[in-house]
């Protein structure tokens, strides 16, 4: 299995150790260094098998290049899965922690690591006692949530723009589905625009702390709105969803929104605009890469999160012009700029 994934991969370098102590597989996967060194974050999980482990690290380790490469980051694309037998706690947690900054610290950084699913600052702390490549620590950088929700509200703005013809949110109803860390900022943040915000979350009492008008979590893909930013899982714009919207476009921090690539034409066809996720949704990693490596002052980190709506504009504007759809400009925006960067290093 591990070699037929290999064998069709695009990625430059999948780093493959069995923690024989744990039983866990650890996968560092290295999608492209044409950029900079990869980063990506590091997802702790308990899959049905170790190759949906590494074939999540693959596929997870190329949108991370996209990422990088439409916010015009010098990072290359990568993603680290932990596959665990169960997920675990304590002493048993730390060291296992300990062993994967060992291997990540081997790799000399070439992979940059970070937080993901299952993943916390407090467990970053821990990889970081055995390798220096680690974003996102209780100490540095600080919560990703931030910068995300800052970078989404420039999507929104850019998003709204195309549509509306101006970027101002005030009496525009906004859909935020999903009251977790970056979706209850996103709120608060919309709601100091003048938007009318409706929320949704599966807990309830999540979304009601917001102080924005409740959704339940079952009636939103129907329900009426300029704009709907999906915040909580992926997946949820396909084939039996689109048709049911009732909103104008759709901009938030999700990843992986598309159920499939063609969902894409579905919105566009369906009178849609779409902001590409992991366009929207890359100030997260903006904010890390730039305060933690590229030595950004506060006021630095908020014009590198305001681009992320510049690049929507150039984005929309590209999509009408050539008649494609914004998620393929995007496509074509991060190939171009990783093949000039290949072209140019002579790779
Ligand atoms: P979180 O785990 O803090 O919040 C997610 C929220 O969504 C929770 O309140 C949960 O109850 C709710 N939820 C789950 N399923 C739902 C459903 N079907 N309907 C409505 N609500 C539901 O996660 P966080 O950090 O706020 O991230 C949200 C999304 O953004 C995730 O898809 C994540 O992968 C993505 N993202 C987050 C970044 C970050 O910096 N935190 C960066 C880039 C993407």
């Amino acid at each position: 299995m591990f070699e037929d994934l290999l064998e069709g991969w695009d990625g430059e370098e999948a780093v493959i150790r069995y923690d024989a102590d744990s039983g866990a597989w650890m996968f560092v996967c290295i999608h492209s260094t044409a950029l900079g060194p990869g980063g990506g974050g590091t997802r702790l999980r308990v899959y049905p098998t170790a190759a949906d482990g590494l074939a999540d690290a693959m596929r997870l380790s190329g949108a991370m290049t996209r990422k990088f490469a439409a916010a015009d980051i010098p990072r290359g694309g990568a993603k680290a899965v932990l596959a665990v037998p169960e997920l675990p706690q304590g002493d048993e947690r730390r060291k296992l922690l300990l062993r994967y900054g060992e291997l990540v610290a081997s790799l000399g950084g070439t992979y940059r690591t970070a937080g993901d699913m299952n993943i916390s600052p407090a467990d970053l702390d821990i990889v970081a006692e055995r390798c220096p490549w680690v974003y996102g620590t209780t100490g540095r950088g600080g919560n990703s949530a931030r910068g995300t929700a800052i970078g989404t509200l420039h999507a929104i703005r850019a998003t709204v723009e195309h549509v509306f013809g101006s970027p101002d949110l005030a009496g525009k109803r906004i859909l935020v589905q999903g009251a977790g860390a970056v979706g209850a900022d996103l709120v608060r943040l919309l709601q100091a625009d003048g938007a009318e915000v409706l929320v949704s979350d599966v807990d309830e009492s999540r979304a009601a702390t917001t102080g924005a008008t409740v959704v339940p979590a079952a009636d939103v893909i129907g329900a009426e709105c300029d704009l709907y930013a999906p915040c909580a899982v992926g997946g949820t714009l396909s084939a039996e969803t689109i048709p049911r919207l009732r909103c104008r476009a759709v901009a938030g921090c999700a990843n992986n929104q598309l159920a499939e690539p063609a969902d894409g034409d579905r919105l566009h066809q369906a009178g849609i605009l779409y902001a590409p996720d992991y366009v929207a949704n890359a100030g997260g990693v903006i904010q890390l890469v730039g305060l933690e490596d590229l030595g950004w002052s506060e006021s630095e980190l908020m014009d590198g999160l305001a681009r992320i709506g510049d690049t929507l504009r150039t984005l929309f504007r590209t999509a009408s012009e050539q008649g494609i759809t914004p998620a393929a400009a995007a496509e074509q925006l991060a190939a171009t700029r990783v093949a000039a960067a290949q072209a140019q290093s002579g790779r």
